[in-house]
C-alpha cells in the first residue's frame, strides 16, 4: 500500500482486485511479439524471446492470486504457415523455455497442461512437453494450459469426428448429443470456460481461439504488445473484468433485483 503526501492511502493495482470475484479461468491471446521486435529494430524472433518474461509474469501473478486456470495461446494451427525459420526458432524457444521453467512451475505448485494438435510438434518439443506435464501433474495450484498447434476449428472438427464414430458404432444416439456432450469431446473437456479473454497488441479478433468456450466470456483488448505485458497490465484487465456486469441474456434488473 502507498501513501499520498496528505497521508490518504492509495491502493496499489493489486490491492484493487476483489479476491472474492476472481475469474476461475483467464485465457490470453499473446500477440504483438513481431511488432515489438520491429519497434526495437530487431528480427521477429527477438520479440518471441522477450515474450517469455511476460509468460512468467502472468503465470506467477495468476498463481499468487489463486486463479485456477490460465490458458495461453502460444502457437496456432495457422502459425505453421509462417516462414520456416520463425517456426523452427519458436519450436526451439519452446523446448528451451519448458526445460528451464519446470522447476519454477514446481516451486509455484503449477500444473502444466496442453490443448491442440501436439502430435504435430517436433519430437524434441513433444518430449520436453510430455516430461514437464508428467513432472508437474501432481501440483494442485494453478493449471497452466498451453495452446500449441491449436485452433478452435481443428478442435471442433476433431470432436465431431469422434462423436460421429460413436454414432456409427451404435454407442451414441444422435438425440443424446447435448451441449455438454460436445464440450466433453473438446480438448478443454475438464477445463471450465474462461470468464475473461485478454488479447494484447490491439487486434480486434479471436484468431480461431476457443470459439465454443468463449460464448459468454468477457473480452479485454489492450494495445500493449505482449513483451510489454506486465503483472500490472494483468491486474488492470482483472479490475476491468470485475467492473463488468455479466448478464448471460438476462436483464440488468434480473441480475440486481431491487435496483429498478
Ligand atoms: C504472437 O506475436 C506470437 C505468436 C503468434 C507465436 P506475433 O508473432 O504474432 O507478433 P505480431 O502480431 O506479428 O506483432
Ligand atoms: C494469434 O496470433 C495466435 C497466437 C497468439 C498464438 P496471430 O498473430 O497468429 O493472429 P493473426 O494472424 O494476426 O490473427
Ligand atoms: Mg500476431
Amino acid at each position: 500500500m502507498l501513501f499520498s503526501r496528505d497521508f490518504h492511502c492509495i491502493l496499489t493495482r493489486k490491492e484493487q482486485i476483489n479476491i472474492n470475484k476472481l475469474p476461475a479461468h483467464v485465457a490470453i491471446i499473446m500477440d504483438g511479439n513481431g511488432r515489438w521486435a520491429k519497434a526495437h529494430g530487431e528480427q521477429r524472433i527477438f520479440g518471441h524471446h522477450n515474450g517469455v518474461k511476460a509468460v512468467r509474469d502472468v503465470t506467477e501473478a495468476s498463481a499468487e492470486l489463486g486463479i485456477n486456470f490460465l490458458t495461453l495461446y502460444a502457437f496456432s494451427t495457422e502459425n505453421w504457415n509462417r516462414p520456416v525459420d520463425e517456426v523452427n526458432a519458436l519450436m526451439e524457444l519452446l523446448v528451451h523455455t519448458i526445460t528451464q521453467e519446470t522447476e519454477t512451475l514446481m516451486k509455484n505448485n503449477v500444473r502444466l497442461l496442453t490443448i491442440g494438435d501436439t502430435d504435430s510438434l517436433p519430437p524434441r518439443t513433444k518430449e520436453e512437453l510430455q516430461a514437464a506435464i508428467k513432472h508437474t501433474s501432481q501440483n494442485s495450484g494453478l493449471s497452466l494450459v498451453l495452446a500449441l498447434s491449436y485452433s478452435s476449428r481443428w478442435e471442433i472438427t476433431d470432436a465431431v469426428k469422434r462423436l460421429a464414430t460413436k454414432v456409427k458404432l451404435g454407442e451414441l444416439q444422435p438425440d443424446s448429443i447435448t451441449e455438454q456432450l460436445i464440450a466433453d469431446h473438446l480438448n478443454t473437456a475438464k477445463i471450465p470456460d474462461p470468464e475473461l479473454l485478454i488479447r494484447t497488441s490491439g487486434e480486434q479478433r479471436i484468431s480461431n481461439f476457443l470459439l465454443w468456450q468463449i460464448a459468454y466470456t468477457e473480452l479485454y483488448i489492450t494495445d500493449v504488445l505482449w513483451p510489454d505485458f506486465t503483472k500490472d497490465e494483468f491486474y488492470k484487465a482483472l479490475i476491468t473484468y470485475q467492473q463488468r456486469e455479466r448478464r448471460f441474456g438476462l436483464t440488468s434488473e434480473q441480475i440486481n433485483p431491487g435496483t429498478a
